[in-house]
């Protein structure tokens, strides 16, 4: 596929971007992560981040990418300059480094999804639950295979392109999954002493706002809306200009939050209900949901469909990680689709394996008590994302504004507020908000 392939249709290219915002960040980290973080001392400032710097800068992105028209490098140094490539090239690096992660979470998906497949999946023993997620990730082998069959998958729908691939399963399964997590809602929130997992979700409490909470909380909204690494970037170079950058840009906010929220909903109540730790980390969703299905009529079949949906939406967000690194190779280096996604298919293998096996044999290797998977993603999401968000704002506000101003004025005209809105959050509150956040977070 070239830079000259398009989506079919505006709400194709809507679903694609959202797809590869509402993924296992949503669903995976979303629930532990504000468990850990102290539930709505995390939840509002993700709100915020999202509805102010965050849909400021996927719009800044996308409209860089459809004036660029071209990988994240040629797209950013087009507009920009020579300087703003190399910073587009930060951001295939990242790309490159959280799809080695996450695709260590995408095989767990897999594993799950296969023993669905078995029928072994719900189980109703909470310390069963947690052993036989604990054997999973410690077993260095099934770990590092499950990973490499998630790998596989991602690189396969990257080899198909930009319609065939990505667009046709978003447009069918994501809607799916959205249904299924409203009824897991319902029966999770019909559990005795369910209630107590939507207050701890909802009620703020003070003494939870800290800094690296509110930096996590930033971090995060980076990472859900996949801002900061080229992503949308490289999405709005297939974009054509009939689309409204503006209003494509806050269906993709709206729809993030609300997957997340949704699977907060779907595990929080749940977790109290079975008197789990809402602080357990990362193992909380594969954990309370096989519960859940235990608990309803033909709970294995709904549980195989909602490991097919959970691993679409982990497959659309990986494969738009992907298609950053395959473009990036394809525009600089005049290398081939097909083997742009074989060096990567082989060098990610590698780096995944190391994030892989930091769960078990080789888990005494840390750094500042973090491990080599928790290390990559601390760094990627708080740093990196961050940062990256930080360039984009910087290009399109200060640099380029006229030629942004005009994407997002294609095809319809905006109001002169609505763009001073946009050019403000650009110029002065994201550069202040990642600037304090970072800056509280490391040393405050
Ligand atoms: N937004 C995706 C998720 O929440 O699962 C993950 C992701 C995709 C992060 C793309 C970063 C990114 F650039």
């Amino acid at each position: 596929m070239s830079n000259n392939s398009q989506w079919s249709s505006r709400v194709g290219f809507i679903l694609a971007s959202a797809g590869s915002a509402i993924g296992l960040g949503a669903i995976w980290k979303f629930p532990f992560w504000a468990g850990v973080n102290g539930g709505a001392a995390f939840i509002i400032p993700y709100i915020f981040f999202t509805f102010t710097i965050g849909v400021a800068l996927v719009m800044a992105e996308v409209a860089v990418g459809r004036r660029g028209r071209g990988s994240v490098v040629s797209a950013m140094r087009r507009v920009g300059g020579p300087w703003f490539g190399i910073m587009g090239a930060v951001g295939v690096l990242t790309a490159f480094v959280i799809l080695s992660y996450y695709s260590v979470v995408g095989g767990w998906c897999v594993a799950y999804l296969w023993d669905a497949v078995r029928g072994a999946v719900t189980i109703s023993d909470p310390q069963i639950l947690k052993d036989n997620f604990g054997a999973l990730v410690s077993s260095g082998t099934a770990n590092v295979a499950w990973h490499l069959v998630f790998l596989s998958l991602t690189c396969a729908v990257v080899i198909c392109g930009v319609e065939s691939g990505i667009e046709r399963i978003s447009k069918y399964l994501m809607p799916a999954l959205f249904i299924l997590m409203l009824a897991i809602i319902v029966r999770g929130l019909t559990l005795p002493g369910a209630w107590a997992g939507v207050e701890y979700l909802f009620r703020f409490r003070w003494d939870s706002l800290t800094s690296s909470s509110v930096l996590n909380a930033m971090g995060f909204t980076f990472f859900s809306l996949s801002v900061g690494a080229g992503i949308l970037v490289t999405y709005g170079s297939y974009l054509s200009d009939k689309t409204s950058i503006p209003n494509a840009s806050i269906w993709i906010a709206v729809l993030a939050i609300q997957a997340a929220l949704l699977a907060g909903l779907m595990i929080m109540p749940a977790v109290f209900s079975f008197g789990l730790e809402p602080n357990a980390g990362p193992g909380l969703v594969f954990i309370t949901v096989p519960m859940i299905f235990s608990q309803v009529p033909l709970g294995d079949v709904f549980a195989l469909f909602f490991y097919v949906c959970l691993l679409v939406a982990a497959l659309t967000s990986a494969v738009s990680l992907l298609e950053v690194v395959a473009a990036f190779m394809q525009n600089e280096w005049h290398l081939s689709r097909r083997l742009s996604v074989g060096i990567s298919w082989i060098t990610l293998f590698f780096l995944g394996s190391v994030s892989a096996l930091s769960f078990g044999p080789w888990s005494g290797f840390t750094v500042g008590g973090r491990s080599f998977f928790d290390l990559l993603d601390y760094v990627c999401t708080n740093f990196l994302m961050p940062f990256g968000g930080l360039a984009v704002a910087v290009l399109a506000a200060w640099v380029a504004w006229p030629k942004i101003r005009e994407q997002l004025s294609t095809p319809a005209r905006q109001s002169e507020h609505k763009l001073m809105f946009i050019h403000t959050s650009l110029a002065f509150l994201a550069p202040l908000l990642v600037l304090v956040a970072v800056y509280q977070g490391l040393f405050g």
